[in-house]
């Protein structure tokens, strides 16, 4: 196929078309490609010290080797992602040691400390589950057909990471008193943390390269909606709080507390009193990154070489 221009691109991908080679990208579609892959294989690249911060508290040996297992799934997704991209002519090493900490594509909520066994369950809870609402959708929609066959085996490890969390969750529920609390805790913080990560109400943002070229196929609300219809009845089935509610009448859930708000990183406290923000201002609060970004980043290119190799394993 000649490339054709970017709105014939987008009619032909509109009506089921599927890219098999970058061969038949307009420029257009390649940067929107390579803007959803770097935001992936990112996100799950982090991932992986945020987790394993958290596993050093784990409860036994036992359960740390669960962690491990699921920190070397999420470096394999990070390759998968990070091997399209070369494809597309992005280098990886480049991707790895040619930027900044603060310029990689992760969301806010992997810049954050995961300080106990707790917080890498409601992790696995929570922002796993949002992996899965965002990839899934592009396992649906998307028009890059080298894509939707690798998300096949995402989806399956992502899984078993979710019901890590959820199981987790409900053992340390029963164990109450201060372990009770901790999940708690945790779930006060993670909860608005991710309703976040999906962005910009659709109300503020109507347009998106991504929907057009069919890289993904549902909007920012949606999306979200998607995520708390599960992991709302997840939490009210455990008895833990959390500041949203199911409306019958609109039919979707709605969140009880001021959204955007600003986010205490160092307390780990969401400030609900200070009420309504701009998303001017948490824009601003993503660029700066959170406590741990530059850590997690130097971690990662640290160790590298045995990376590569847990990778290959
Ligand atoms: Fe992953
Ligand atoms: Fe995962």
């Amino acid at each position: 196929m000649s490339q054709g221009t970017e709105e014939q691109l987008k009619e032909k991908v509109q009506s089921g078309y599927i890219l098999e080679s970058p061969d038949e990208m307009t420029e257009g579609y390649r940067k929107a490609l390579i803007v959803q892959l770097t935001v992936q294989g990112d996100t799950e690249l982090i991932s992986a010290p945020a987790y394993w911060m958290a596993a050093q508290d784990a409860p036994s040996t036992n359960t740390q080797v669960s962690a491990v297992a699921i920190i070397q799934d999420e470096l394999a997704h990070a390759n998968i992602a990070y091997r399209l991209l070369e494809d597309l002519g992005v280098s990886q090493e480049k991707l790895l040691y040619g930027r900044e900490p603060h310029e990689f594509k992760h969301p806010y909520g992997f810049d954050q400390p995961l300080e106990n066994w707790a917080e890498l369950v409601v992790a696995n809870g929570f922002f796993d589950r949002a992996g899965i609402t965002l990839l899934g959708d592009v396992f649906d929609n998307t028009s890059y057909g080298p894509l939707k066959r690798a998300l096949v085996k995402v989806d399956l490890e992502e899984n078993f990471h979710l019901r890590h969390g959820e199981n987790w969750m409900k053992r340390l529920v029963r164990l109450g008193g201060g372990v009770r609390e901790k999940l708690q805790r945790a779930v006060d913080w993670m909860f608005p943390m991710t309703v976040e990560w999906f962005g910009l109400p659709d109300d503020l943002k109507r347009h998106s390269g991504q929907l057009d070229y069919r890289l993904k196929g549902l909007t920012n609300d949606q999306l979200r909606q998607v995520w708390m219809s599960a992991t709302v009845p997840l939490c009210e089935k455990h008895g833990l709080n959390v500041p949203a509610h199911r409306d019958e009448a609109r039919q979707e859930y709605v969140l009880d507390y001021p959204f955007p708000c600003r986010y205490d990183a160092e307390a780990k406290r969401w400030l609900f009193d200070e009420g309504e923000i701009g998303w001017d201002e948490v824009f601003e609060r993503w660029k700066a990154r959170g406590p741990m970004n530059e850590v997690y980043v130097e971690s990662v290119r640290r160790s590298h070489g045995s990376l590569r190799k847990m990778i290959a394993a």
